[in-house]
């Protein structure tokens, strides 16, 4: 039985408000009592965001007049999606990168500086457990798709190639699913971990990346349904790179000519990631990076810029000064 049925029900322990709250007999009185509670907040952060939140959740309901019916159902929607959650399936994470939310967040904490590669969502499918491989090496086993090769240097914002760096590296097979989406995954495959040598060059083997549907069998695939917008990625080639002082990038790149570049679901295409990737066809050049068969591969060629974290953080106060005098003049 659980223990808080034996003995007096108790309190939080927290003392009663020293300030008058009135009933809340006006909805807007709602609202006032609630922010004069969050102003107790000592944390400056904490109390921004809370008191912030509060105005634009209450200022939704009363803008839009939400019924009942409409509030319960969002719960009921709510509640669903941490139904749909497990240890390997993020259905929240999901949630928020249809919204753009995911994407949104992180153009705020990854505002663009001149020459550094941008970045863009991470998505659900990474995982921790890439095999290393080798510079040269392949990611993807025999027949995950058409070949591709990928190559280039981890440069500094100053142009100065960045030795050891470990690059983080995932992709679907042509039928367009994730290795963790295959039941028997007994494996990693398509994803895999190497580090750039002492000139900054990395390279490895890899597959041509292919467009595909995001997770259509849970609530967010219902309400991507509900909206009319479909949940196909365009090709893309995920990337993460980590160097000690430096912020972490997390990317991917996106070979053009995708008819679904231009209405990604989850908001994650940008300008600048979207690379031409050449075909190669020349059975020795083939042979000479590893690919064990035929004379033709795709050549992803893309030098990537990183930025040492001091400077990444003074890009985000810079750009979070502008949001914040823009909120206050509204
Ligand atoms: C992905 O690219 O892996 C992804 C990103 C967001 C949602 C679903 C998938
Ligand atoms: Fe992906």
């Amino acid at each position: 039985m659980p223990e808080h049925t034996h003995g007096k029900a108790t309190s939080n322990g927290i003392p009663l408000p020293d300030f008058e709250l009135p009933y809340p007999d006006k909805p807007e009185v709602i609202t006032e009592n609630l922010m004069k509670l969050a102003a107790l907040t000592k944390d400056d952060r904490a109390r921004f965001l809370k008191v912030n939140l509060i105005r634009h959740l209450h200022q939704f309901i009363t803008e839009t007049s939400l019924t009942t019916k409409e509030w319960m159902s969002a719960i009921q929607f709510l509640t669903a999606t941490g139904k749909q959650c497990t240890d390997i399936r993020q259905e929240f994470i999901l949630l928020s990168d249809v919204l753009g939310v995911s994407a949104l967040v992180d153009a705020v904490n990854n505002p663009p500086m001149e020459g550094v590669t941008e970045s863009c969502v991470l998505g659900p499918f990474f995982t921790e457990d890439a095999p290393d491989v080798e510079i040269g090496e392949s990611i993807a086993s025999e027949g995950k798709g058409e070949y591709m090769y990928v190559e280039g240097r981890i440069l500094s914002s100053d142009g100065k190639p960045i030795p050891d760096a470990v690059i983080e590296t995932w992709e679907t097979d042509e039928s367009g699913y994730y290795d963790t989406q295959y039941d028997n995954r007994d494996k990693p495959d398509c994803r895999g971990r190497l580090k750039s040598d002492k000139d900054g060059h990395f390279a490895f083997r890899a597959v041509v990346p292919v467009a595909y549907p995001i997770p259509a069998d849970g609530p967010v695939g219902d309400l991507l349904l509900l909206f009319n917008r479909h949940n196909v990625r365009p090709n893309h080639l995920h990337l993460m790179i980590q160097a000690p002082g430096y912020r972490t990038l997390i990317t991917s790149f996106y070979p053009e000519n995708d008819k679904y570049l231009a209405s990604d679901p989850v908001f994650g295409v940008k300008h600048s990631l979207v690379v031409s990737l050449e075909e190669v066809k020349n059975e020795a050049e083939a042979r000479k990076r590893g690919f064990p068969k035929g004379d033709t591969f795709k050549l992803l060629k893309r030098d990537i810029v990183l930025v040492p974290e001091d400077q990444a953080q003074k890009r985000y106060e810079e750009n979070a000064a502008i949001f914040s005098k823009n909120a206050l003049k509204a």
